[in-house]
């Protein structure tokens, strides 16, 4: 049924993209083998290298995120491998099952699901492992199932710590152009990327940018794989091509978003994801409901995620607020189904549109008769004016 006005697609991703991009997807399809494709291949992976912070090979393939994280693994790794993975929630979860699937050996750091990886844990993990039978450790950047952010600096830290050899995989398919990230200054071996949240795009692109050194170590890698090969894209990318159809009309997508993220600045880009997530959880606690990250220092810039009270289903207070504000919020996940909802305050967001999307979540609270304090928002709109930090200044 048309419900009218703007609907508010505030889940963590995908997440709504700009008309500039939705203009150039709309362009007229080009040929993917003729003269002028070139200029956009070249264009978009610079791009992407610019936004991964790096000067190493970034492939992009027509997949959705599930498709780069298989990629990782089988480029770099052979059957049995042993790879440390960090269970930081849902995500880290599913790639780790799906690692399991490809006939690798996961040691898996238990977690409770509320806080980033414990890189403290990764590095007394690596320590025992003295014939470095480990040959990965794989961690989710932001956890978008329970908007917890894994420090990578750290874990970095750790395996340099523990002098370990094994590569460094990152999942950023919720981070990427909306929390800080540094593939290159962390050293990270495969970064991996998707198009649906922070770059703006529809889902089905997803990257991985590959260090040389996990580059190497595919040359011995024997886990089965063409479709996602490094190194027939990377061959037909130097000459401007891919080495099969490429999505044409998202890298036309791609290019715009990339133009208008560097327009605003990656800096001011992340600034902007933090102030939304401040004033989000400033209006959650407001509301007396618990922010279910348990962590102060992991909170998410891409998300939060709100328990909600024992006895109230989550799962009804989103639909009421889908019916009555046309407001999509995030479902819970796995073991968090029905006990928490997800905000997205994530990709082309503005002040506006939070404030109508928390309005929008306290009417449907209140609608739903879930107990919470109401004037949330004035704690959201004190935090995103200042006036919090003025008072406590003039004090
Ligand atoms: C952190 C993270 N990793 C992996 C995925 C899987 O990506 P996709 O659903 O695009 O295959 C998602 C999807 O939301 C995600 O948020």
């Amino acid at each position: 049924m048309r419900s009218a006005g703007r609907h508010f697609l505030q889940i963590p991703g995908p997440t709504n993209v700009p008309l500039p991009v939705l203009a150039a997807i709309a362009q007229p399809t080009v040929d993917h083998r003729g003269p002028d494709f070139p200029a956009l291949t070249f264009g978009v992976i610079e791009g992407m290298k610019r936004i991964f912070r790096t000067q190493d090979n970034v492939v992009i393939y027509p997949a959705s995120g599930t498709g780069a994280w298989e990629a990782a693994l089988v480029n770099a790794l052979s059957p049995g491998d042993s790879v440390l993975m960090a269970e930081t929630g849902h995500f880290s979860t599913l790639w780790k099952t799906m690692a399991t699937r490809l006939g690798l050996n996961i040691e898996f750091l238990h977690g409770d699901w509320r806080r980033g990886a414990d890189f403290g844990a990764i590095e007394n993990h690596l320590r025992g492992d003295r014939q470095h039978k480990i040959k990965a450790v794989a961690v989710v950047h932001n956890e978008t199932s329970t908007g917890a952010v894994s420090n990578i600096r750290a874990v970095r830290q750790a395996l340099d710590a523990a002098r370990h050899p094994a590569l460094l995989m990152v999942d950023t398919i919720s981070s990427l152009a909306s929390i800080d990230y540094r593939h290159d200054e962390w050293q990270v071996d495969v970064t991996v990327g998707g198009s649906q949240k922070g770059l703006m795009l529809p889902p089905g692109l997803s990257f991985n940018a590959v260090s040389e050194k996990a580059r190497k170590a595919a040359q011995n890698a024997r886990l089965p794989h063409v479709f996602w090969d490094w190194e027939d894209m990377i061959a037909m990318n130097g000459k401007g091509y891919f080495p099969y159809t490429p999505a044409t009309n998202m890298l036309q997508g791609l290019k715009v978003a990339i133009e208008l993220l560097e327009e605003e600045g990656l800096p001011a880009v992340f600034a902007r994801h933090d102030r939304a997530a401040a004033a989000a959880r400033a209006c959650v606690r407001y509301w007396g409901l618990e922010i279910w990250c348990a962590e102060p220092d992991d909170y998410s810039s891409s998300l939060t995620a709100v328990l909600v009270p024992e006895g109230y289903s989550a799962d009804v207070l989103r639909a009421t607020i889908l019916s009555q504000s046309s407001v999509s919020l995030g479902n819970g996940l796995g073991r968090l189904a029905d006990r928490v909802f997800r905000i997205g305050h994530l990709g082309d967001f503005n002040d506006a549109a939070l404030l109508g999307t928390l309005a929008a979540i306290e009417a449907g609270l209140t609608s739903a008769a879930v107990p919470i304090r109401s004037g949330g928002v004035m704690a959201a709109i004190d935090s995103l004016s200042g006036r919090n930090a003025m008072a406590a200044a003039a004090e």
